[in-house]
């Protein structure tokens, strides 16, 4: 009997229960087997268990160590605190991975970007301690501590190590924030001295924008702190067709929870015409955790046929099919595949 891989499945809200529902369809078209343990979260959570991430929810994440997540709504400006923010933080999950690729037959400004995204994940100002000091002066404080700059400077220089990666810049801006940002650096530094095979550079942050966007192949993996991140992403989003494509992970040493670059969303959502390729990314990347290398390599052979064919995109890519077409569409190309023996391109 094959082994059945216990998941916690959070659908999200927006376009959330959309695009999970698609990969959730064609990782079972691979023919392995899932026990998804499903959960709301956010809002929805909140009118049925008056908790925003209910303790089920918590309580599955221990038990099964791997989640995949659909984007959950923050509201702007004032409500409860993001749940994305608060579930990496509650698991340790302080590694947000983000690899940006193109998807081959997409066209986009630049082809063949191959960059990776390490994004500390539990601090820096998404710390959300924020006090009025007096009437019309906020105060939004940064926490950057030694023992998490050190922790994802590491996790990135091993990545690097392990995945014959040549390159890493820190990204910064300790030319202002001369303390915080100042630690971050000295942190990546001393970690690069560790690994001498792989070169070590830093550049400031508002430049980096603009050096991605003029010439992204200079970059090979960008480690940086929360918010820089979270903006940087969506900037090499926009490199490789947008944000309905790219994938992401957030790792601990404990559990890892696995979720796209995008939000809710909630232009498009309920219409049945998101792009759920980010999540199936995302999920490619989940299996490869798991170990079920041979079903990564059939989604992402059936990813290629559909890409190339073109007939069954969305529109965000171009194309006129909806989210479910265009999952049918996977499906069947994983179904016409007799054994998977092409090389992983996603
Ligand atoms: P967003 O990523 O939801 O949308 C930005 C733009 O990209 C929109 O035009 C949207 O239609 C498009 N887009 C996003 N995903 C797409 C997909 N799969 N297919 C086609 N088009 C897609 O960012 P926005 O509007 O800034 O945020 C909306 C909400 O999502 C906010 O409440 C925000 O807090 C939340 N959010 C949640 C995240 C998470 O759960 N990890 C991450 C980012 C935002």
């Amino acid at each position: 009997m094959p082994q059945s891989h216990k998941v916690t499945l959070i659908p999200g809200d927006g376009i959330g229960p959309e695009v999970t529902q698609a990969a959730v369809r064609i990782l079972e078209a691979t023919g392995v087997k899932f026990e998804w343990e499903s959960f709301a979260a956010g809002a929805e959570a909140f009118e049925k268990y008056k908790e925003y991430i209910p303790k089920e929810l918590t309580e599955s994440i221990e038990r099964t160590r791997v989640g995949l997540k659909g984007p959950v709504t923050t509201p702007i400006g004032g409500g409860f605190s993001s749940i994305n923010v608060e579930l990496r933080k509650r698991f340790e999950l302080f590694a947000n991975f983000r690899p940006i690729r193109n998807l081959p037959h997409i066209p986009t400004r630049y082809p063949d970007v191959d960059l990776i995204i390490f994004r500390e994940n539990t601090e820096g100002l998404y710390s959300g301690i924020e006090h009025e000091v007096v009437p019309g002066v906020v105060e939004s404080l940064k926490i950057i501590t030694e023992k998490a700059s050190t922790r994802i400077s590491r996790f990135a220089f091993e990545y690097a190590r392990n995945n014959q990666r040549r390159r890493i810049h820190s990204i910064h801006k300790a030319n202002i924030m001369k303390m915080s940002d100042g630690l971050f650096l000295r942190c990546s530094r001393a970690v690069s001295k560790e690994y001498p095979e792989i070169t070590y550079g830093e550049h400031i942050v508002d430049n980096t924008c603009m050096q991605l966007v003029m010439n992204p192949y200079q970059y090979d993996i960008l480690l940086m702190e929360n918010l820089y991140g979270d903006i940087v992403s969506d900037l090499c989003a926009g490199l490789v067709g947008g944000l309905g494509l790219v994938p992401g992970a957030n790792f601990g040493h404990e559990c890892a929870i696995f979720e796209a670059v995008h939000g809710s969303a909630p232009d498009i959502a309920g219409k049945n015409i998101a792009n759920p390729t980010a999540v199936l990314r995302s999920a490619l990347l989940m299996l490869r955790h798991l170990g079920e290398h041979d079903a990564a390599l059939k989604i992402s052979n059936a990813l290629d046929h559909v890409y190339r064919d073109r007939s069954k995109l969305t529109r965000d890519v171009g194309g006129t099919a909806g989210t479910s077409e265009f999952a049918d569409a996977v499906i069947a190309a994983i179904q016409s595949q007799k054994s998977a023996t092409l090389s992983p391109v996603h």
